[in-house]
């Protein structure tokens, strides 16, 4: 049960990292200094480099459709920079287990940003125009949450991680498009890598959503519902603004396989307790059709 003294306490070596780690970073009245061990224990077993050369990946010849959307990709690495300061703006790294995370997160996501860039750089092709409309997007984004309302309930750490786990997932789904299409072995290799990652992040922050979610009271089940609701937006969008993310990721995700696999994010949504059943990505992709072609 998460916030339990006991039920997950590791044993070994990895327990006693925790355990300094712990009593460097986190206070003695946090209630999920306790919780959540074995998926961090999980999330850091599994951790190993994504495997990219430079000097490879310069010689690379991308897919121009391929490298549209990993221009996209580049700019949402980077704003992870940006989630982690709102979950510790919100008292989130005051839990052990998210403290140890974002660290790591951060390092990672930085990681898939420059070895992205290292690639597009030397590629033909001319970048979708993405950065001029970001920033007031960014700042909206940071105020839909009342920070001082927010601040560290437990709903607050739920509906991060449930969101944290519904944008890897979809970035899993896209990432591995990309990987099938990309027309370069090197280039293929250096996605799976990466893809490996977020695939250690969203089994993270599902875990920590899950955990946290299941010892919640219905009302703060309900807060969390209702913040996840309000705030959640597909990956990119509240980066980009909806006209730029079409612009790049909407051939990609208007093909009916991925389109059917996007949706499936709703099912991780599903499985957090409080938090089932709101269909959101199916939601909004009702609502954005794919045109038809004109005849
Ligand atoms: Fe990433
Ligand atoms: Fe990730």
């Amino acid at each position: 049960m998460p916030g339990s003294c006991t039920s997950h306490r590791p044993a070994g070596p990895a327990r006693d990292n925790f355990r300094t780690r712990r009593s460097r970073s986190t206070p003695d009245d946090c209630p999920y200094n306790d919780a959540g061990v074995q998926h961090l224990e999980r999330f850091e077993r599994d951790a190993g480099p994504i495997d990219w050369d430079p000097g490879e990946l310069a010689r690379c010849a991308l897919d121009a459709e391929v490298a549209t959307v990993l221009h996209v990709a580049v700019v949402l690495e980077e704003d992870t920079a940006i989630s982690s300061r709102q979950a510790r703006a919100f008292g989130l790294d005051h839990d052990a287990d998210l403290a140890s995370f974002l660290a790591t997160w951060e390092q990672e996501e930085a990681e898939h940003a420059r070895a992205l860039a290292h690639l597009l750089a030397h590629q033909p092709h001319v970048p979708p125009a993405l950065r001029p409309a970001l920033a007031p997007a960014r700042r909206r984004g940071v105020a839909r949450v009342p920070l001082s309302a927010a601040r560290r309930l437990p709903a607050t750490g739920v509906a991060f991680c449930a969101l944290g786990a519904a944008a890897e997932y979809v970035a899993l789904v896209v990432y591995t498009e990309l990987a099938k299409r990309s027309g370069s072995p090197t280039a293929e290799a250096l996605l799976r890598s990466i893809i490996r990652q977020e695939g250690r992040h969203l089994a993270f922050f599902k875990a920590a959503a899950g955990e946290r979610a299941a010892s919640m009271s219905d009302l703060q089940g309900r807060l969390a519902r209702h913040i996840v609701r309000t705030v959640w937006a597909p990956i990119g969008i509240p980066s980009l603004g909806e006209d730029h993310w079409r612009a790049a990721l909407g051939p990609l995700v208007d093909e009916p396989a991925v389109r059917a696999r996007v949706e499936r994010m709703d099912r991780v949504l599903d499985s957090i307790p409080h938090l089932g059943g709101m269909e959101l990505m199916a939601g909004f992709l009702s609502r954005s059709r794919p045109t038809a072609p004109s005849t």
